[in-house]
């Protein structure tokens, strides 16, 4: 009976998948969707061969709109105003979609096809959005899976942003990897250093573009990129803030305090770091050196794994019940968190029990 019905769901898994093909070849070979009309606020007007996704056709228009994940519909950072002509919202986008942004019209731009004409609504700013090209100037290695990048503007450009915001890089095929990708970085440097920007990198195993940047790129390559992008910056207020990063989730926090360093920006803060062993720290002197330079300024490091030979000292545990120990009330303090989706939230969790008000939480998860 149970291999019967394993073989009734293989048969039909196996027509799904096989209409799915057939569906994607006619698109691809026999429909002709002609040239297409998006219109953008209103404004401005693109005519694009149909068939493509949205996402991809801004792109090669060079409207650059977010896309961390490269268009896999996983980062959920695509997201325009589509006013008509997208057709049904698909399955790929509800899981990034609030009920308040479907009812909006809000939709992932690299999973809504062109299939007809098209009328968009986007932020103004994204039109200041362009891509770059810079110079590999220096890469260091900070510990076994992270590196920093310095890329030079070429030809004397220069990169205004705001401290916190990130750029998107490209990698190029290389070896075995046929697609051209887009990947989202923080910027790690001030921002009044325009002309040459840090990258904080930390290797994802098998991953296409980190792969790429610690096995092929070398110091005096080119490497093009696009941005700045991102609400994920310092906020103008007094309040007393809370920066938390896991990893290379420190980047943008780096470039913060270098903001508050610099403008001589006044407020107490404090930033948790949080890894699993020693090895995996780094940029830590650094850090400790703002604490002298920016006033009422605490660096707090801390590892949930330590190893006996580390030889620990500092705080452990999990960077949540860290700042659960130091933080009572935090009905009157901001916090900045970057790092993974599981960390932030587990943050997020523990300043709202804290007393927090949900809309002095900023993040960017990576
Ligand atoms: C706004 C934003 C800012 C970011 N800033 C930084 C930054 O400053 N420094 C930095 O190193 N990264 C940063 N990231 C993450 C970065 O954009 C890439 O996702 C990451 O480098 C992996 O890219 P990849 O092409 O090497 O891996 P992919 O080829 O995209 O992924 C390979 C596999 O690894 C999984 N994977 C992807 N990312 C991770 C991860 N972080 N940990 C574990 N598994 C993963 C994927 O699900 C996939 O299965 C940021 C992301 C966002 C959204
Ligand atoms: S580009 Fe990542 S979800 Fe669309």
């Amino acid at each position: 009976m149970a291999a019967e019905v394993i073989r009734t769901v293989s048969i039909i898994s196996g027509i799904g998948v096989f209409l799915a093909t057939l569906l994607t070849l006619a698109e691809r070979y026999l429909l002709n969707y002609g040239i297409c009309k998006i219109t953008i606020n209103d404004e401005k007007e693109l005519e694009v061969k149909g068939g493509n996704h949205l996402l991809s056709s801004l792109l090669q228009n060079d409207i650059f709109i977010p896309s961390a994940c490269g268009g896999r519909g996983s980062c959920g950072l695509c997201k325009v105003k589509v006013l008509s002509g997208g057709g049904p919202l698909l399955p790929t986008e509800t899981p990034y979609l609030s009920r308040e942004e479907q009812e909006g019209q809000i939709r992932l731009s690299c999973q809504v096809k062109v299939r007809g004409d098209v009328a968009i609504e986007i932020p103004e700013e994204l039109f200041s959005i362009r891509e770059y090209t810079t110079t590999v100037e220096k890469i260091v290695d900070l510990n076994h899976d992270t590196k920093t990048l310095f890329l030079r503007f070429k030809d004397g450009e220069e990169l205004d942003f705001q401290a916190g915001q990130y750029v998107q890089i490209k990698a190029p095929q290389y070896g075995k990897n046929s697609e051209e990708v887009y990947r989202a970085y923080s910027i790690a440097s001030p921002p009044s250093d325009k002309g040459v920007i840090q990258l904080i990198i930390r290797r994802v195993p098998q991953g296409i573009c980190t792969t790429y940047i610690f096995d092929y790129l070398k110091e005096g390559d080119q490497l093009d990129l696009n941005g700045p992008y991102g609400d994920f910056f310092l906020r103008d207020s007094d309040r007393e803030m809370i920066c938390i990063a896991g990893g290379s989730g420190l980047a943008p926090i780096k470039a913060i305090l270098h903001k508050m360093e610099e403008e001589g920006i006044r407020r107490k803060a404090t930033f948790y770091f949080g890894c699993v062993e020693k090895r995996d720290l780094y940029y830590i002197d650094e850090m400790q050196a703002f604490e002298s330079r920016i006033p009422d300024f605490r660096f707090i490091p801390a590892l949930s794994g330590a190893r006996e030979e580390d030889n620990w000292t500092g705080e452990t545990g999990l960077i949540t019940e860290v700042v659960d120990r130091y933080v009572e009330d935090g009905s009157r303090m901001e916090a900045y968190l970057c790092g993974s989706p599981g960390m932030i939230d587990a943050c997020i969790k523990v300043l709202l029990q804290k007393g927090m008000p949900e809309d002095q939480i900023f993040f960017d998860k990576f």
